[in-house]
């Protein structure tokens, strides 16, 4: 028996990258998937490739309305929503001097503003399946300061603030709500050059999404039935100290 038999799990920017081996990881231990993401082609190929435990549905996080809908379509499929996974996320960069105010405005609503209208909209569904678990992928750069990310400092910070407040405010649901906050990894996001910008760090490397995948999964199952409210960091030291280690 996999750790999500039958559950109903909803994962936003599942399409691709990270969000994509958090499908195939919960899938593979029996979860039915909802695959949310803008991206219509990779959604799709990536729901037949799993078969009948999955279907795509086109979401833009941002839009309160789709969020509706979304949610009402995959109860309707496959039954109350259990665990949320709110993944979908953008990266831009620039000095908080010349970053264009467009810019910080779509990292805060996606990363964000998504996150918090996911929480609206999963909520109801699962209160009706008697409780659930809420991950929220924030990053390392939601635990330290960092120039030139500004936007998505706020944002990942943002995501760690309203994740706390949630849990606060859902365990009398038994729903639990808890941040995950990855370091390097390997997926279209990451910037060219960060390899070997890792290799300060207390453990270099960029890794493969299945290592975040492996928390995930584990943040989002009765075996953390303790856990709400707190921070999964998985980031090789990044956020200790902008992670430059000692070297010999
Ligand atoms: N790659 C890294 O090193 C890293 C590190 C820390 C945190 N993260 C976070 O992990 C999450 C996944 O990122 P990734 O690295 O897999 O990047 P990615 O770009 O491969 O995937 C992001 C996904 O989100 C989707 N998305 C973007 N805007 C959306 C919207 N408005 N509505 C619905 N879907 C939308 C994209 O289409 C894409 O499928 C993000 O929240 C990101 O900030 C990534």
């Amino acid at each position: 028996m996999g750790r999500f038999e039958g559950k109903t799990v909803f994962i936003t920017g599942g399409a691709r990258g990270m969000g994509a081996a958090h499908v195939r990881g919960f899938a593979a231990e029996g979860a039915k998937v909802v695959i949310a993401d803008l991206l219509g082609a990779e959604g799709e190929a990536l729901a037949r490739e799993i078969g009948a435990q999955a279907r795509f549905q086109r979401l833009d996080v941002t839009q309160e309305a789709q969020w509706a809908e979304a949610a009402a379509a995959a109860e309707a499929a496959f039954g109350p929503i259990s665990v949320l996974v709110n993944n979908a996320g953008v990266f831009r960069t620039g000095l908080l001097e010349e970053m264009k105010p467009a810019d910080w405005r779509l990292v805060l609503e996606v990363n964000l503003t998504g996150v918090f209208l996911g929480m609206q909209a999963a909520v109801p569904s699962m209160r009706r399946a008697g409780g659930g678990a809420i991950v929220n992928v924030s990053s390392a750069s939601g635990l330290y300061a960092q120039s030139t990310v500004s936007a998505y400092a706020a944002s990942k910070w943002g995501v760690r603030a309203v994740t706390k407040t949630a849990a606060l405010e859902l365990g009398r649901y038994k729903i639990r709500v808890n941040s995950v906050h990855p370091g390097f990894v390997d997926t279209p996001m990451l910037p060219a050059g960060s390899e070997a910008y890792s290799q300060n760090f207390a453990l270099p490397g960029v890794v493969d999404p299945d290592v975040i995948t492996r928390m995930v999964l584990f943040v989002a199952s009765d075996e953390a039935c303790f856990s709400t409210g707190s921070e999964f960091v998985a980031d090789g030291g990044l956020s200790l100290a902008g992670g430059r280690a000692t070297k010999k």
